[in-house]
């Protein structure tokens, strides 16, 4: 009997074969659709047309079950079973069509949305994706990355600050007062409220004080910003990194030992040779300048280190007492080392970079020999 045909209502034979022929309908209508390959969204909307057209109140099924009070009672229990399961079927069949399209749809949208949360920025790094022109770390970025692996090894926390600083920040919590004129060397560039752009990173110092409770080690590298006369050695906008290191009893032998630790590291030697002369810096007392014995000429004496064996690294020294109140921190308990590393000039003797202008210069003739 074909589906639109008017049913017989006579005996649950004629039932039965209504029912099968309604599922055989069925079943080729789902496959039909599922052989058209139709996006989840077109065939939900089928599906749900389907499911109307067989089971819905104008169906054949309704029909049908409507037509069940007029049976013989003899007869009316069997045919009732018979459009009870055929019901079943269809539902289930619609059901689990419904579940098949909708799993398909998640997957689709799962595809879509897909964010592999492993991919980071080294991975940016490598030579195939640059080569894709996806881009690579600055040289800067680079050495500071790997400085603060050193650190980070060594129980540094490391910390941010702001490039926009208070002068209190700036200067003052460094034992620079107004009329200093240690000001003078650090001329920068001041907004109209007051505030200025950071000359150094010693401002991350203040805020490490302020922000812990000694015992404490954190480094702190960053963007700094002069108002120089630029040339082939100074920029306007360089980086430093700044290291503090508070606890009791810190002497200048802990200093040495962590500078020698990380510029072996950095030069990869174990034989390095440093020493100390005397470099003033308000902040610190004793201050100095490290130097480390030329790498080039062995000290012998070389272009590189002016003919003096001898290479000027990083200023350093025993935190003043000042500028641990300004971080309140009592001076009578605790000391402490501080050090600024020049991460531009770092950058230029690894790469052998003879003008610091190549750094910011955005030159992919350049940038491109760091793949
Ligand atoms: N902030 C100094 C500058 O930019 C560098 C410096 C010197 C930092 C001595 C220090 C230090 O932490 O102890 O010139």
């Amino acid at each position: 009997m074909a589906a639109d045909q008017e049913p017989s209502a006579s005996s649950a034979g004629t039932f039965q074969q209504a029912a099968d022929q309604l599922k055989s309908a069925f079943e080729s209508r789902l496959e039909a659709l599922s052989s058209q390959g139709a996006s989840p969204d077109d065939g939900l909307k089928a599906l749900e047309e389907i499911r109307i057209q067989f089971t819905g109140k104008k169906s054949e099924l309704s029909t049908l079950m409507a037509s069940l009070k007029d049976l013989p009672k003899s007869e009316k229990g069997q045919a009732g079973k018979t459009l009870n399961l055929l019901k079943r079927d269809l539902e289930l069949g619609i059901k689990e069509f419904k579940q098949k399209l909708e799993e398909s749809k998640k997957a689709a949208e799962l595809a879509r949305e897909w964010i592999d949360v492993t991919l980071d920025d080294t991975y940016l790094a490598s030579n195939t994706r640059s080569h894709r022109g996806l881009g690579s770390l600055h040289p800067t970025t680079r050495i500071q990355y790997e400085i603060e692996d050193v650190f980070t090894s060594l129980g540094f926390d490391i910390l941010d600050g702001p490039h926009i600083e208070t002068e209190f920040y700036n200067f003052e919590a460094l034992n620079i007062h107004e009329n200093h004129p240690a000001r003078d060397m650090q001329d920068t560039f001041y907004l109209k409220d007051g505030n200025l752009l950071r000359t150094h990173t010693s401002t991350i110092q203040v805020r490490g004080m302020m922000n812990n409770k000694p015992p404490f080690k954190v480094i702190g590298p960053g963007k700094v910003f002069r108002c120089e006369k630029i040339d082939a050695s100074h920029e306007s906008t360089f980086h430093q990194l700044e290291g503090m290191m508070v606890d009791k009893d810190i002497k200048v032998a802990h200093l040495i030992y962590f500078m020698k630790t990380l510029l072996s590291r950095i030069f990869d030697r174990d034989d390095l040779e440093v020493r100390l002369r005397p470099g003033y810096f308000p902040f610190v007392e004793p201050g100095f300048e490290l130097d480390i014995r030329c790498l080039i000429c062995e000290g012998k004496g070389c272009s590189v280190c002016k003919q003096v064996g001898w290479l000027e690294l990083l200023p350093c020294g025993m935190s003043h007492p000042n500028v641990l109140r300004a971080g309140n921190i009592d001076p009578d308990e605790y000391s402490g080392f501080a050090f600024g590393l020049g991460l531009d000039r770092l950058v230029m003797m690894r790469f052998q970079i003879d003008d610091i202008r190549h750094l910011h210069s955005a030159d992919l003739r350049f940038l491109q020999q760091f793949p």
